[in-house]
């Protein structure tokens, strides 16, 4: 055996803005000036823009386009930006890898170049895997433009779309160049989708950081009116306990089967499928956490002070605590149980769930009790639920 280590250092970093491509803000032109000499410049650079944001701002193309012209002597914008569509369905469509790597043959983008993507999670999860799959790698630089993005996913080293039916199945962990979160883009977004964010920022409160938590409660109700500066402080804290966790938490790269920060997400991302997306990511968290804190209580681990005090705080931000998908049965079976498995199977290996012990705290479980559940459930819809005349209560075996 020859055996050889290989050291390799990274630096992840997000840098917070506003105004990214007004001529005067200098973020990106830094970032691209970065270890490329006046011989080298301009420097190439791909955009890649989120259709969705664009018909919501509609001035965007126009703003790129000036700021192009200021920068022109370290930023070379190869034509115009490649717009194309945001959210899920574009990870749904393999033709759009293919168009991304098309730009980026026929614009003669090579490793010393960037791909920018601009856009909701979906739209950087393409991009990213576009990216870090032509030439083996191109310089990429993420700027998120949800809620949910700028302190969660788009801070992240991973990429991907979905395949085979399955979401995310073809993808690279590949740590971006840099993320820059532009906090003016939000306010662009619904309010439903403005508040999805803060599910993620009290997920990770409960599992590493209670005085975020308590942070968060005392300006729940500036929270739940969605103000700009109630929501920037918790964006900017929960991406800064993501990228911890990613810098420094032992596996940067999930070659273990534990996913903290998947917390309240096996169900979650169950209920979605089943509500025919009725209900958004941010919406199924919030009830896939209330389902594994009154879990976690009913097994012993977490006390009902501390039980009652989170689900106050995912309360008064604006969330739900109960969906009527989650009492839905097939052949007797409640479905959301196969939440459990299809989570096992996407960690591979263990079965790892992390549940809350109390406010900042949390534990790696390996197996659930699945007897349980359907008590756990009925108590949802006891005390959060609104029950029709004949919804069966999910005890009931059918
Ligand atoms: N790579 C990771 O580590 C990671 C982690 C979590 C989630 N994700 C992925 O992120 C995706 C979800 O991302 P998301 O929640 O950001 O939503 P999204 O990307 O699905 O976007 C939602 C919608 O908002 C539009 N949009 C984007 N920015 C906008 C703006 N500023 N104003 C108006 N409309 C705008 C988009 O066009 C789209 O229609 C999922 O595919 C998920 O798998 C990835
Ligand atoms: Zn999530």
């Amino acid at each position: 055996m020859i055996a050889r280590t290989i050291q390799l250092t990274y630096e992840h970093r997000v840098l917070f803005t506003r105004s990214i491509f007004d001529p005067g803000n200098r973020v990106l032109r830094d970032l691209v000036a970065e270890g490329h000499d006046e011989i080298h410049r301009p420097v190439k650079a791909l955009l890649v823009v989120d259709q969705g944001l664009a018909t919501a701002d509609p001035l965007l193309e126009e703003r790129i386009t000036r700021y192009a012209e200021a920068h022109q002597e370290v930023i070379r914008f190869t034509g115009t930006p490649l717009f194309l569509p945001g959210g899920e369905s574009c990870k749904n469509d393999w033709n759009f890898v293919e168009r991304i790597w098309e730009r980026i043959h026929t614009d003669g983008i090579c490793r010393h170049s960037f791909v920018i993507a601009v856009g909701g999670g979906a739209l950087l999860d393409l991009t990213g895997f576009a990216a870090a799959t032509a030439h083996r790698g191109i310089r990429h630089i993420r700027l998120p433009t949800t809620t949910l993005s700028q302190g969660d996913g788009g801070v992240g080293v991973k990429n991907g779309v979905n395949y085979f039916g399955k979401k995310n199945w073809v993808g690279t962990f590949a740590i971006p160049y840099a993320v820059v979160n532009d906090l003016d883009f939000l306010r662009l977004l619904p309010p439903a989708q403005r508040r999805a964010g803060i599910i993620e920022a009290i997920k990770v409160s409960l599992i590493r950081d209670r005085s975020l938590f308590e942070a968060m409660e005392s300006m729940s109700e500036r929270l739940a009116n969605l103000e700009e500066e109630a929501l920037e402080t918790v964006i900017r804290r929960s991406a800064e306990l993501h990228m911890n966790h990613i810098a420094l938490g032992g596996d940067p790269f999930e070659l273990g089967s534990a996913r903290p920060l998947d917390f309240g997400h096996w169900s979650a991302h169950k209920l979605e499928q089943i509500s025919g997306f009725r209900l958004g990511h941010g919406e199924a968290v919030a009830i896939g956490m209330t389902v594994d804190l009154i879990y976690a209580r009913r097994r012993g681990l977490l006390s009902a002070e501390d039980e009652q005090r989170a689900l106050a705080l995912i309360r008064a931000v604006g969330f739900d605590l109960y969906a009527s998908e989650l009492a839905l049965r097939h052949h007797g079976e409640l479905v959301i149980v196969r939440g459990l498995e299809e989570f096992r199977e996407h960690l591979g290996g263990e079965l790892t769930i992390t549940l809350v012990t109390g406010i900042g705290q949390a534990v790696e479980v390996h197996e659930i009790d699945t007897t349980l559940l359907p008590q756990v459930l009925d108590e949802m819809a006891l005390r959060f639920g609104a029950p029709q005349a004949g919804d069966v209560p999910a005890s009931r075996v059918a």
